[in-house]
């Protein structure tokens, strides 16, 4: 019997631990993280010029992500932010881009 149970908490820590990891993102965090970590730089003349989500489209964003490297490939978006932040500004950038249905200039 306490096997079973055992087995069945289990069960349940796994099916949290894998809808954690299979989420999305959340736009709303990743405004947040947005504008905590990377607007520091990333306002009008900041070291980084002004980002905000419609600096570039859905798929540019994507792939800028996928690829990885930020500061024109001299460093690892994941030296930037841990990697599930930057799920979370990957969200919300690809939700507002450019040509996204609710493009945002704010950040
Ligand atoms: C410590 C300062 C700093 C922080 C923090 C920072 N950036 Fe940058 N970022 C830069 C600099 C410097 C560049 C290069 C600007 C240039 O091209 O002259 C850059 C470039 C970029 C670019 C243009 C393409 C590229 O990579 O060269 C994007 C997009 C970008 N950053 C996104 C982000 C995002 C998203 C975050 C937060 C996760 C972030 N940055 C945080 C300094 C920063």
């Amino acid at each position: 019997m306490r096997g079973t149970m055992k087995a069945a908490a289990a069960v349940v820590a796994l099916t949290f631990a894998s809808g954690f990891a299979l989420a999305q993102g959340s736009a709303n965090k990743g405004r947040f993280h947005f504008k905590k970590s990377c607007k520091s730089c990333h306002v009008k003349g900041a070291e980084g010029g002004e980002i905000t989500p419609l600096s570039k489209t859905q798929e540019q964003w994507k792939r800028y992500f996928a690829k990885g490297v930020h500061n024109k490939g001299t460093q690892k978006l994941t030296d930037v932010l841990p990697a599930e932040q930057l799920q979370d500004v990957q969200k919300f950038l690809v939700d507002h881009a450019a040509d996204s249905p609710q493009p945002e200039t704010c950040g």
